[in-house]
């Protein structure tokens, strides 16, 4: 029985773990077979082997392998002078850790950025053959800031010739100074852009941001910058990203560009917002009717969860895909999460599509297919009336606590709200689901174990507006063991991280309200991806 599997490594560890919270750099990297089984430790989700992890960097597709690089500080589970973790993986799903690729130098330390593989050796670090992978990143300097000055943050690269094992700094960094003293002045995103040739890079400078463009990668001239009239500004613009994207089930092309801040979230703290429109090569110009879904500090979301920030998409992915992942955590509790080895997790890999819905156009996230692999023998239910509770314990005690459900529900003409609940012995219990009253999904951790270590953290049901007003909703849901994630069709991402006491090990069916009708019920065991 698997969950009792989990509650005894639980119990082990809770007893074992009263050691600092200081984690010393590991010598080799560990056996992720005898790691990976602490409380809390998601088994299907990336997490670091130790220490803390904030955001997604570099991401990049090479020659079979994925690369995810991470904002990383190996000496403690809290953020400091910060690193470029690295791991790699054939799928998207099963993940390889390596050593870490870029450490901090006299310009400072190395953080959030982009890769890109430079095919036409732009750059010249490499050979015709042999495209180098280049890194582009900010350089913070601690030293500046400590000094009281406000332009300790410039945008650097380095390059690999070796598939990202190794990695050297460009020694005409850094390649974009902070000529203007702005404080805030980091993040580059870049890409290729095939329109025109060149290289376009796009970095948060305070609350909105710049685009920069380049022949090689080296040399950057300022194009514009975006965000003055449009978006919220309730916090500092970081980590955005821009790409083209074919409208779905057309052939119209827009472009979408992701920002994420902090704070300033619709459910508090950090999270992303996007916008719609087109690049010319040298401006961003919303599309006319978008631009009326973010006037007045109004934002269009890319997730309502609290627990999805800085999330970026992949260079060169196979098939034109545009997948993104985003850091699984919230500034305003992340480094006091209670974890001891390491803290915070990525969120699912995801595939963005644009949808031209009623309301206007909408970034839509799905779990990537090769999520797949980790499915076991599925667990379906026939259609039926759902009027009170329906206890899947039975059904689904192996599976918990992970599990992967595909439900579509109708709606009945009065109001009802239907939940899916994760509950323990010891109490804890977890809501996720969709309420009719508002037409709006939620998720409520209130009551999901363990929130003594921050005031924000399960203060408030997070909410999350449906603009669709179909009589079926769908609920696409991911729960690993601290985490739950819902997708829903072409409508809203909804990703929350949760500490419950031990392990859940009971799944409830939940309808307060009017019946609803099971039009589809499909649930899956998840395998761990670190066993
Ligand atoms: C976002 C962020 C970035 C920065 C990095 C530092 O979470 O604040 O803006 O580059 O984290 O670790």
């Amino acid at each position: 029985m698997r969950h009792l599997l989990y509650l005894s490594l639980f119990l082990l560890f809770a007893c074992a773990n009263d050691a600092p919270t200081t984690t010393a750099p590991p010598a080799a990297l560990p056996n992720t077979q005898q790691r990976y089984t602490e409380p809390h430790r998601p088994q299907f989700h990336f997490t670091p082997p130790a220490a803390w992890m904030n955001d997604p960097n570099g991401m990049v597709y090479l020659d079979g392998e994925y690369h995810l690089f991470y904002q990383h500080y190996p000496d403690s589970t809290v953020w400091g002078p910060m690193h470029w973790g690295h791991a790699v993986s054939p799928d998207l799903v099963h993940w390889e850790h390596l050593p870490i690729a870029l450490y901090p130098d006299s310009l400072g330390y190395i953080f959030s950025g982009s890769a890109v593989v430079d095919r036409q050796n732009t750059s010249g670090f490499g050979e015709v053959g042999q495209p180098p992978l280049i890194a582009v990143f900010t350089h913070h300097d601690p030293v500046g800031e400590r000094a009281g000055r406000n332009d300790f943050q410039y945008q650097s690269i380095a390059y690999s010739l070796d598939k990202g094992r190794t990695w050297t700094k460009y020694a005409g960094n850094p390649v974009i100074p902070n000529t203007k003293a702005i404080r805030d002045f980091r993040d580059p995103k870049v890409i290729w852009d095939t329109a025109r040739k060149e290289w376009l890079m796009v970095f948060a400078a305070k609350d909105r941001v710049q685009f920069w463009t380049s022949p090689d990668l080296k040399a950057w001239t300022f194009a514009s910058d975006f965000g003055d009239d449009y978006g919220t500004h309730a916090g500092v613009w970081e980590c955005p990203d821009i790409f083209p994207i074919q409208v779905e089930g057309s052939s119209e092309q827009q472009w979408v560009l992701l920002s994420s801040i902090n704070p300033g979230g619709p459910n508090g703290g950090s999270a992303t917002q996007y916008f719609v429109g087109n690049w010319n090569g040298k401006r961003f110009t919303l599309d006319p009717t978008f631009a009326r879904d973010v006037r007045n500090e109004r934002a269009v979301w890319l997730d309502y969860g609290r627990d999805n920030y800085a999330g970026v998409t992949w260079s060169d992915a196979p098939d034109d895909r545009r997948i993104f992942m985003g850091w699984m955590s919230n500034w305003d509790y992340a480094q006091v999460v209670p974890t001891k080895t390491w803290r915070s997790a990525m969120t699912l890999p995801r595939t963005l599509r644009l949808h031209r819905t009623d309301a206007g156009y909408r970034l839509c996230s799905e779990p990537v297919k090769e999520l797949d692999r980790l499915r076991g023998a599925s667990v379906a239910m026939s259609k039926r009336t759902l009027a009170d509770t329906l206890d899947l314990r039975l059904q689904l005690s192996e599976a918990l606590p992970l599990l992967e459900a595909e439900l579509l529900i109708e709606l009945p003409e009065q109001p009802t709200t239907f939940s899916v609940v994760l509950s323990n012995d010891a109490g804890d219990r977890y809501r996720i689901g969709y309420r009719s009253v508002d037409n709006a999904y939620f998720s409520d951790r209130r009551a999901a174990g363990d929130k003594r270590f921050s005031e924000k953290f399960a203060a408030d049901v997070h909410v999350a507006p449906r603009e669709a007003r179909t009589k079926t909703v769908p609920l696409h849901l991911f729960f690993d063991v601290s985490s739950a994630e819902l997708f829903s069709g072409a409508e809203v991402a909804v990703t929350d991280v949760f500490f419950p006491k031990q392990p859940f090990d009971r799944v409830q069916l939940v309808v307060e309200g009017a019946p609803v009708q099971l039009l589809q019920a499909d649930f899956y065991p998840l395998e761990s991806i670190w066993r």
